[in-house]
C-alpha cells in the first residue's frame, strides 16, 4: 500500500515533508543499522536491550511508537529496527487507512515478526484504531461480518508482530493506542557535534569534501536536524560544482547559506517572518495559531510541527495559553528594542 504523505510546501530549509521525488535522496543517505545512526544515545541504548531480549526470547520486539519534529530520524529508525531483527518492514500511513478492511488485509499478510510501520499514526481514523487494539493486544483481529441483527462477529489469529508507529503529534495519539505500545521514545534534537557528524557523513555518501570549519558552519545552521543537513550538504555541493570547486570552503558554506536565506543561528525567511509578525503585528503576542498561520500564509500544522519546535526549543517563541509570544531572544535575534511593558507582562 502506499504512504500517503501530507504535501507541504517545500521549505528551502525547514524540515517539511516533501513531495515523493526526494524519497530517493533520502532513502541513499540514510543509515541502516543503529552503529550507523547518529545521536540519540539514550534511545539507542535502550532499544539495543530490548531488541537483544525480543531476539533471545525469539519473541517480535514489543511495539514501539517513534515520536519527534519532523526530520529528526524516525522513518530512518523503524527501517533500522526491521533490519536489525531481521525482519520484513510493511510500510503504511495512518491517512492511507481507509477502511478497517485496508488494515485487516495488512494485518493478514504479515509474517512472523515483521514489522508493520504505520507513519502519522495520529491520522488513524477511530474505527480503525479499534481493529488495531485487539491485533496489538492479542494478535487477533475481531471483524464483524454482515450488518443488523444477522452481523456475527468473527476472530482471525494473525502472527506475532511489531507494530511501529510514528507521529509528529505525540499530544493527539489517542490514549488506548498510546497505551497499548509497549515503548514510546521522543526523538531529541540533535547536538552540534552529532550534526557536524551528520554533516560528514552526508558529505562523504554525496563524495564531497568539506573543510572543517565550513563543515561546522553548515552543521550550525541546520535546525539540529538530519533532513535540513542532508538538504544543505547537497546545496553546497551543487554550488560548488558548478564553481569546479572540489574541496568545500567556508566560504563557499556562507555564500550558499546567504542564497538560501539562512541567517548566522540556521534561521530561514519563514521562522523570521513568524517571528517579526508576532512583534511587528500583533506587539509581541499572544497570537493565536490560527492568525499567525494566516498571516504568514502557511498551514496551522506547518507551523506547528515544522517551525514551532525548533524555535520554542530555542527560546525563540513561548507558547501560553493565550497564544504565542515573542521573548527577549526574539527581539534580540531581530535587533528591535525589547519593550519594558511585555518584560513586566509576561516574565
Ligand atoms: N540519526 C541519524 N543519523 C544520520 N542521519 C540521519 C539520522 N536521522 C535521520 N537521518 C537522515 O535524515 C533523513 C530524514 O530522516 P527521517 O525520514 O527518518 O525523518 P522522520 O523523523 O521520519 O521525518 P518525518 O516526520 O518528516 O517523517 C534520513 O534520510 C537520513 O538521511
Ligand atoms: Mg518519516
Amino acid at each position: 500500500m502506499a504512504v500517503a504523505r501530507t504535501v507541504r510546501r517545500q521549505q528551502a530549509v525547514a524540515p517539511s515533508r516533501t513531495p515523493r521525488d526526494s524519497d530517493a535522496f533520502e532513502q541513499s543517505l540514510r543509515p541502516r543499522a543503529l552503529r550507523e545512526y547518529v545521536g540519540q544515545q539514550d534511545l539507542k541504548a535502550h532499544l539495543l536491550v530490548y531488541m537483544e531480549a525480543a531476539r533471545k526470547r525469539t519473541e517480535p520486539l514489543g511495539h514501539t511508537l517513534l515520536h519527534g519534529p519532523p526530520g529528526l530520524g524516525k522513518t530512518t529508525l523503524a527501517h533500522i529496527i526491521g533490519r536489525e531483527m531481521g525482519a520484513n518492514v510493511r510500510i503504511t500511513s495512518g491517512p492511507a487507512i481507509e477502511k478497517p478492511g485496508d488494515l485487516a488485509s495488512l494485518l493478514t499478510n504479515l509474517e512472523q515478526g515483521d514489522v508493520l510501520f504505520i507513519d502519522e499514526i495520529h491520522r488513524l481514523r477511530p474505527a480503525i484504531e479499534e481493529v488495531l487494539y485487539s491485533a496489538m493486544e492479542d494478535y487477533a483481529l475481531d471483524l464483524v461480518i454482515g450488518k443488523g441483527p444477522t452481523a456475527r462477529s468473527m476472530r482471525l489469529d494473525l502472527h506475532p508482530f511489531t507494530l511501529v508507529g510514528a507521529t509528529t503529534k505525540a499530544g493527539v495519539v489517542s490514549a488506548p493506542l498510546r497505551d497499548r505500545f509497549t515503548h514510546v521514545f521522543k526523538l531529541e534534537f540533535y547536538t552540534t557535534g552529532e550534526m557536524e557528524q551528520i554533516v560528514r557523513r552526508t558529505a562523504s555518501i554525496l563524495s564531497v569534501q568539506f573543510q572543517d570549519d565550513a563543515a561546522a558552519r553548515i552543521a550550525g545552521c541546520c535546525r539540529a536536524t538530519p533532513r535540513v543537513a542532508n538538504r544543505l550538504v547537497r546545496a553546497v555541493r551543487d554550488f560548488a560544482q558548478v564553481e569546479n570547486e572540489t574541496l568545500i570552503s567556508l566560504a563557499r558554506a556562507e555564500s550558499t547559506l546567504n542564497l538560501l536565506g539562512i541567517d548566522a543561528v540556521g534561521l530561514d525567511k519563514t521562522d523570521r517572518l513568524l517571528l517579526s509578525s508576532i512583534i511587528e503585528k500583533f506587539g509581541g503576542g499572544p497570537v493565536g495559531l490560527s492568525t499567525l498561520a494566516a498571516v504568514i500564509a502557511e498551514e496551522q500544522d506547518t507551523v506547528e510541527d515544522v517551525y514551532e519546535p525548533y524555535l520554542l526549543q530555542n527560546g525563540y517563541l513561548q507558547r501560553t495559553q493565550k497564544g504565542r509570544v515573542a521573548t527577549r531572544r526574539t527581539y534580540e535575534l531581530l535587533n528591535l528594542p525589547f519593550p519594558q511593558q511585555a518584560q513586566t507582562e509576561i516574565f
